[in-house]
């Protein structure tokens, strides 16, 4: 195996990002961080008989005296629950878990973010080392330690700032990714060009059928840089205070569409996490801000084109009513003081926090097909 690419995460609580493939069968790699006795393996029902098996062997051979356990949950965004959070405390219970115990997450954002708020929370944190496999996992959600889980009321409403210790993101894991997954998982690495690197967004164009073919060399390259951008981002910001919401382009809206899906699980109709945020980059974040004078029109339409190009949704779903997708914005967790604060857009490769958005303009905006 040629050595992977490394990307660093410095800030209070270092990491490092390593990308390539075959990372998962590498025990040895995967172990170093483990300073305990017991590891729970967390996987759902679509990557469990994938990797679950090869994981917990190399995890085993490399270092035989872990006590480790494998807990599989339901697979999709609607099991991201306190009640699915409950059985991996349990399963972490069970275990005998002490502090310095690890959490594994191998699966998609679903896994992660679980994962990791159920290890911020255990004895009030042990480590969570992320295994991401899906591309949305190994550009975004594996990276910056946000953790939690969705209620009814909204998404990730429920959750902990709590990074990895590392995280490993096997490329050849892609092989195995349904093409809608690795689509959806573009949304995010498209988002990096579009609020901060216009260079990034012009090879997005025209790498797109290497993208899309899933050869292990482009999607390496997106993932580095993709990674790279949100190194940066986190290590100034880990808290979100200020411009860590840049990375948040599309998610407000993109969030409302989901709660007001109730999340896809079944039902094969539901946006999944990145094509609902395909739709809240264009709308409303680029056509409110081409509305407001903020960004060229020509911008957003190519935007939009290039997500079409990659066959991702960019209107919004029908059935779906602008005042109650507007209600379910109102819950965001970066709106202050009751103002609907989003992230707005100035062009390919420059996004602004907008505070005090006006209500009315998003509904009209939201209502056009
Ligand atoms: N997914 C956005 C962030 O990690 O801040």
């Amino acid at each position: 195996m040629s050595a992977p690419r490394t990307v660093d995460v410095g800030g209070d609580a270092p990491y490092r990002i390593e990308i390539g493939p075959g990372l998962l069968a590498d025990g040895a790699r995967l172990t170093t961080h483990a300073r305990g006795r017991h590891a729970l393996l967390l996987t759902d029902s679509h990557v469990a008989p994938l990797y679950a098996a090869a994981v917990e062997a190399a995890l085993r051979d490399a270092r035989p005296e872990l006590r480790v356990a494998i807990h599989v949950m339901p697979a999709g965004e609607a099991h991201k629950t306190l009640a699915s959070f409950g059985a991996v405390i349990d399963a972490l219970a069970a275990l005998g878990a002490t502090r310095d115990a690890t959490v594994y997450a191998l699966g998609g954002g679903v896994v992660g973010d679980l994962a990791g708020f159920a290890a911020a929370c255990w004895m009030r944190g042990v480590d969570c080392v992320q295994l991401p496999t899906t591309l949305l996992s190994m550009v975004d959600s594996s990276v910056g330690g946000k953790t939690a889980v969705d209620i009814p009321q909204g998404k990730n409403l429920v959750g902990a700032f709590h990074p990895p210790r590392a995280v490993f993101a096997d490329t050849a894991a892609l092989r195995t990714l349904p093409p809608r997954e690795l689509r959806a998982g573009l949304t995010e690495v498209i988002k990096y060009g579009a609020i901060r690197d216009p260079r990034f967004f012009e090879w997005l164009d025209t790498e797109r059928e290497a993208l899309l073919a899933g050869d292990h060399r482009a999607p390496a390259e997106a993932i580095a840089r993709s990674c790279e951008h949100k190194a940066g981002i986190v290590e100034r910001d880990p808290l979100e205070k200020g411009e860590r919401a840049l990375l948040n382009l599309g998610h407000t809206f993109g969030h409302a569409i989901e709660a007001e899906q109730g999340y896809s699980g079944d039902d094969r109709d539901a946006l999944v996490h990145g094509e609902a945020v395909a739709v809240g980059m264009v709308l409303p974040s680029a056509r409110l801000s081409a509305r407001l004078g903020m960004a060229p029109d020509a911008d957003t339409q190519r935007l939009r084109s290039l997500l079409l190009d990659y066959g991702l949704p960019v209107d919004v779903p029908a059935g779906l009513a602008p005042d109650a997708l507007l209600a379910r914005m109102r819950l965001d967790k970066k709106n202050l003081a009751g103002r609907l604060r989003l992230v707005l857009w100035r062009g390919i490769g420059r996004a602004e926090v907008v505070p005090d958005v006006d209500e009315a303009q998003v509904l009209e905006v939201l209502g056009t097909r």
